[in-house]
């Protein structure tokens, strides 16, 4: 495991509008899977728009262990010449994902169809995340894996020789799970089915099928997703486009909601409709926000999103909305600071087990900075003023996201909002400060 970096402390102040035309990077979702697709696939991907986050890059790193090569060719441009299904070879040391639960998980899928051995390990922050919920799955197709009581990393696992195709209902809504199942059961003959009880974010089986492989997918009585993959597909090697992340685009967009007299432009924001709910939730709020441009790019939905300044009211956001804005709750919840009357987000278990304990790292983001909040169960509470007093310093975790969130809510509030640490903030938004200094941001 390579060390952390040292922290560096960040402070937002209050300042003028923030105005101007900005795309944030590429989306990390899928700058992940073409790099892991690209790594199944004979031949050579080219990747645009690639996301050049520490996420990202260590897993890039960590398919080049298991045999792939992988170059940048250009700003944001990648090419990949893969292994194909079932070709990686044994990695001479451990694979390290540093921050990324995604990269890690999926390439545990990816790596369980495979007749190798490889350690997988992260940081402190990774080292404390669950990885039981993907090993059971890739032990029904075939692999092994040791790991210590707790289901931490770091963990070995060795890959199915003979892998088999199964049926599986994840016990969570979660993308990653479904993901690497289907990722272990490109390896193994048949199909390999994966039921979901929510629709969780579909890039995976979307770029399975832009590679070639026979994906079908439909919708189950209960509103959730019987998703079919037929094993051992000829992949083919297809230039992937990646859009713009709505999960980065929604730290500028509910800054320049929040900041009196803004008015943004975010290019280029993928509109995937099971990524789309901080959006829904917004508009819900009263925030002024219009989609321009709208057309497909690279096989998503992508629009240009006019923001302006608004006055929000409180909402009720449904359990059911959670997967498809997962990683939005804690920038949701600096938006609903701000929102007159009580904002409920409900059902949000999942927050405890992302790079930190998310739901309690943002409860604590919002009442160092002077935020009435509550938990109930699984539910946040945020009982918003049109002013939220800041003055608070947030202890971030490790957690990019907690750190962007309180940067967007030093912005807005009446003190200045410091975090312990913004290094993290380069794992999925290399450039944040930069970008958000160029609308106009105080950041120190
Ligand atoms: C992701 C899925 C989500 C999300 C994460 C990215 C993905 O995690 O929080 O940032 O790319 O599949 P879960 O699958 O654990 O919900």
């Amino acid at each position: 495991m390579k060390s952390d970096p040292a922290s560096v402390p960040l402070t937002a102040r209050r300042n003028g509008p923030l105005a101007g035309r900005v795309r944030v990077p590429g989306d990390k979702s899928i700058s992940i899977r073409a790099l892991i697709l690209g790594a199944l696939t004979v031949g050579e991907t080219k990747v645009s728009g690639l996301l050049e986050g520490e996420d990202v890059l260590n897993t890039a790193k960590a398919l080049q262990a298991l045999g792939a090569r992988i170059d940048r060719t250009g700003e944001q441009a990648w090419s990949i010449h893969g292994t194909g299904v079932g070709g990686f070879a044994e990695p001479k040391a451990a694979l390290d994902f540093g921050n990324s639960g995604t990269g890690c998980r999926l390439t545990l899928g990816a790596v369980a169809g495979c007749p190798i051995t490889a350690t997988f390990d992260g940081d402190a922050s990774l080292r404390s995340r669950p990885m039981r919920r993907i090993l059971d799955p890739l032990e029904r197709i075939g692999a092994h894996a040791a790991v210590s009581a707790n289901g931490r990393l770091p963990l070995t696992l060795k890959g199915a020789r003979d892998p088999m195709p199964i049926v599986f209902e994840p016990p969570v809504p979660s993308a990653q799970l479904k993901s690497a199942t289907l990722l272990a059961g490109l390896a193994a003959p048949g199909e390999t089915v994966v039921i979901e009880a929510e629709a969780t974010r579909d890039h995976t089986e979307k770029m399975l099928t832009h590679f070639g492989a026979q994906v079908r997918v439909e919708p189950t009585e209960t509103g959730g997703r019987r998703i079919a993959l037929v094993g051992q597909p000829e992949l083919v090697p297809k230039p992937v486009a990646v859009p713009a992340d709505p999960s980065s685009a929604a730290f500028p967009l509910i800054a320049a909601l929040l900041v009196p007299g803004s008015d943004v432009i975010l290019q280029g924001v993928m509109m995937n409709p099971l990524r789309t709910g901080l959006l829904t939730t917004l508009m819900e709020m009263g925030a002024a926000i219009e989609k321009l441009g709208e057309r497909n790019e690279g096989g998503e939905d992508v629009a240009d999103l006019r923001v302006r300044a608004s006055a929000l009211r409180g909402v009720e956001v449904p359990a059911a909305r959670a997967p498809s804005m997962i990683d939005e709750y804690p920038v949701l919840a600096a938006a609903a600071a701000f929102a007159e009357g009580t904002t409920r987000m409900r059902g949000l278990k999942e927050l405890r087990v992302k790079e930190s304990d998310r739901l309690a790292a943002t409860a604590d983001l919002l009442r160092v900075n002077g935020v009435t909040i509550d938990i109930e169960g699984d539910d946040l509470i945020v009982h918003g003023k049109s002013r939220a007093p800041g003055g608070g310093t947030v202890t971030t975790h490790m957690d990019h996201r907690i750190a962007m969130s309180a940067i967007v809510l030093g912005l807005a509030s009446e003190r200045p909002v410091q975090i312990d640490d913004g290094t993290f903030i380069a794992t999925s938004f290399p450039g944040f400060v930069d970008l958000m200094r160029g609308l106009g941001a105080d950041l120190s």
